[in-house]
């Protein structure tokens, strides 16, 4: 069996030892060349006289070289294996290298594109080969975790009809009902549910989802879910549960004990506060209500604004040119707010900028006092529809504190949002869910379903860790009559419901428990487990930005005969 490079010690001088795997680096003194061999497990130095050995290497050759384990001249510290290295009596090429397009080392000038296209170079990095051992210590923890606590992992289908979470689907024609097309799912929700029908009680799945939308840096169209489902459960005991999945994890993958529970702040003060459903709450900079006191300028524009906030970000004002300035305003427009206002605290403590020709002595008075400011703040306004302007400042919020280093970056900041209303408006403005049409609606709230749907809550909950969303669920209605309330307020007909959910809905007849559950990314975990903020450096085959694997290419165009066999015939300059 394969000997691991770092498994050898001090401990085993004098061992004769055969070793396999590539050649990293090699440095020639005439007769004698070092090289450092590297596994899975780290690098190793070997060393051989040209006298004894006469062989052509080069990097990322792969090896296997037999030898004598002994003490190095010139230790190196920064290697587990750095006291020793081994005298080589034979080195056999397995296979031979042309030179690769990348370095194959943490520090690579590469551009992503080639790291993708490569890929499986890339993947010989070191801190690759960490980030998916930090994944694969992830789902070996919740394995552990989920099973101890009489979870049992159960497969759901990946052909499936459409699920509810709201992107766009990957469609697969099917060849045997021409016309007709499964979707990948984007979740496996509608069928951790049946499972909960089914009895299950307590269902776990490492679940691959499906999602057709814009991508970013946490997002991927193809990712993967530790996905959950139990009956019997309130939220208390669904959210403490998490909390010891995600205490194990942070245990087992990066030895960091973690503190539970978790905080909780609500949906509504997420909002109000840090002006995300997803704060980062490692820095305060939090939104200020200052709709009252604006009232008593002069300036016309705060007269119809749903909304007036600021922040007010310290030891700034001297260093933000008029440029910047302008720059906001542009940016507020782009959030669709009404208006951005910056203001100045000058040395003397007084507030500066052409606005203040809107405010009277006693307001410029009040509003040192009540923001508590301070010489050097920069306080930036804004007003308008309340959800744009909490946005618009969230945002910048999160930028002036990166920018400003008000945080540790090596601190985990997690919470739970909780309290998410149950309805939302769309970009076309009709009422659709925040979660899906199962979400459980708070009882409290029961009887403003249908008078007042927006101002009903739901029992779901999101976890957020470093202003990331890296979960989220909800309690599920169980019962039929309050189902049928919810697919009405969303405008379903009974047609749609039929068509939609048809099987589902006829499932609830046959006694169901109440049940819940969430679902954690698990590449977004992993991501902020191993220090980066890219998912693609977790996932080992992701795709780019444009939804494209660079490496083979897909998707790419199939034969006609394939598209005659599915009755698909694609339209002509698309
Ligand atoms: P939700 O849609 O909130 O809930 O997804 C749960 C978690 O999955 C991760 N996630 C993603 N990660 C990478 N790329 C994506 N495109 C992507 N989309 C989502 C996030 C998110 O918090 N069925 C429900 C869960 C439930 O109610 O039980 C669901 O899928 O970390």
């Amino acid at each position: 069996m394969k000997i691991k490079n770092t498994s050898l010690s001090k401990a085993d001088l004098g061992k004769e030892v055969t070793l396999e795997g590539w050649v990293a680096k090699i440095r020639n003194f005439g007769a004698i060349t070092f090289i450092d061999l590297r596994d899975r497990s780290g690098l190793i130095q070997l060393v051989y006289s040209k006298e004894n050995i006469d062989i052509d290497l080069r990097n990322e050759y792969v090896i296997k070289a037999r030898g004598t384990i002994r003490l190095r001249e010139t230790p190196n510290p920064s290697l587990k294996t750095g006291e020793i290295e081994v005298d080589c009596k034979e080195i056999k090429v397995l296979s031979r290298a042309e030179t690769t397009p990348l370095i194959i080392a943490d520090e690579t000038d590469a551009l992503e594109d080639t790291r993708l296209k490569y890929r499986y170079l890339d993947l010989r990095r070191p801190s690759m080969q960490r980030n998916l051992d930090i994944r694969n210590k992830i789902k070996m923890a919740t394995h552990k975790y989920l099973n101890a606590n009489d979870f049992i992992e159960v497969e759901t289908p990946i052909l499936n009809l459409s699920t509810p979470e709201g992107a766009r689907d990957y469609l697969v024609p099917s060849r045997t009902k021409k016309g007709s097309f499964y979707a990948l799912p984007q979740s496996p929700q509608i069928f951790k549910q049946l499972l909960m029908i089914g009895g299950l009680e307590r269902y776990y799945q490492i679940a691959k989802c499906f999602r057709d939308e814009d991508l970013r840096s946490d997002r991927q169209p193809e990712f993967t879910q530790i996905d959950i489902e139990v009956s019997f459960m309130d939220q208390d005991e669904i959210l403490s549960l998490s909390e010891g999945l995600i205490k194990e994890i942070f245990k087992e993958a990066i030895d960091l004990d973690i503190n539970t529970p978790f905080k909780r702040i609500t949906y509504k003060e997420a909002i109000d506060k840090y002006g995300s459903d997803h704060p980062d709450t490692r820095f305060d900079l939090t939104l200020k209500d200052i709709k009252e006191l604006m009232l008593t300028s002069s300036f016309e524009g705060f007269k119809k604004a749903e909304s007036i906030k600021c922040i007010v970000v310290p030891k700034k004002a001297s260093d933000t040119s008029r440029k910047v300035i302008d720059d906001l305003a542009a940016e507020g427009k782009k959030f669709l707010v009404d208006g951005v206002i910056v203001l100045k605290v000058n040395e003397a403590k007084e507030i500066e900028g052409s606005f203040t020709k809107f405010f009277t002595e006693a307001l410029k008075k009040e509003l040192i006092e009540s923001l508590s400011l301070n010489p050097d703040d920069l306080v930036i306004i804004s007003y308008g529809d309340k959800s744009r302007v909490s946005m618009f400042l969230g945002a910048k919020r999160v930028e002036y504190a990166k920018e400003l280093k008000l945080y540790d970056e090596s601190t985990f900041d997690l919470l739970w949002v909780v309290d998410f209303p149950l309805f939302e408006k769309d970009v076309e403005g009709n009422i659709t869910s925040v979660h899906h049409p199962f979400t459980r609606p708070q009882e409290k709230d029961l009887d403003k379903l249908e008078s007042d749907p927006f101002a009903c809550l739901s029992y779901s909950y999101d976890l957020i860790i470093n202003g990331y969303e890296v979960g989220g669920g909800s309690l599920r209605i169980y019962d039929q009559e309050v189902q049928n309330r919810v697919f009405k307020v969303l405008g379903l007909t009974d047609e749609d419901i039929r068509r939609k959910f048809g099987f589902f809905v006829d499932a609830f007849k046959y006694g169901t428990p109440p049940h819940g559950g969430l679902a954690f990314g698990l590449d977004r975990l992993t991501m902020l487990l191993s220090g980066t903020n890219n998912i693609r450096d977790v996932i080992a085959f992701p795709k780019n930005l444009n939804a494209s694997c660079m490496m083979s290419g897909a998707p790419t165009p199939v034969d006609k005969d394939q598209l005659d066999e599915l009755g698909i015939q694609i339209k002509k300059g698309e």
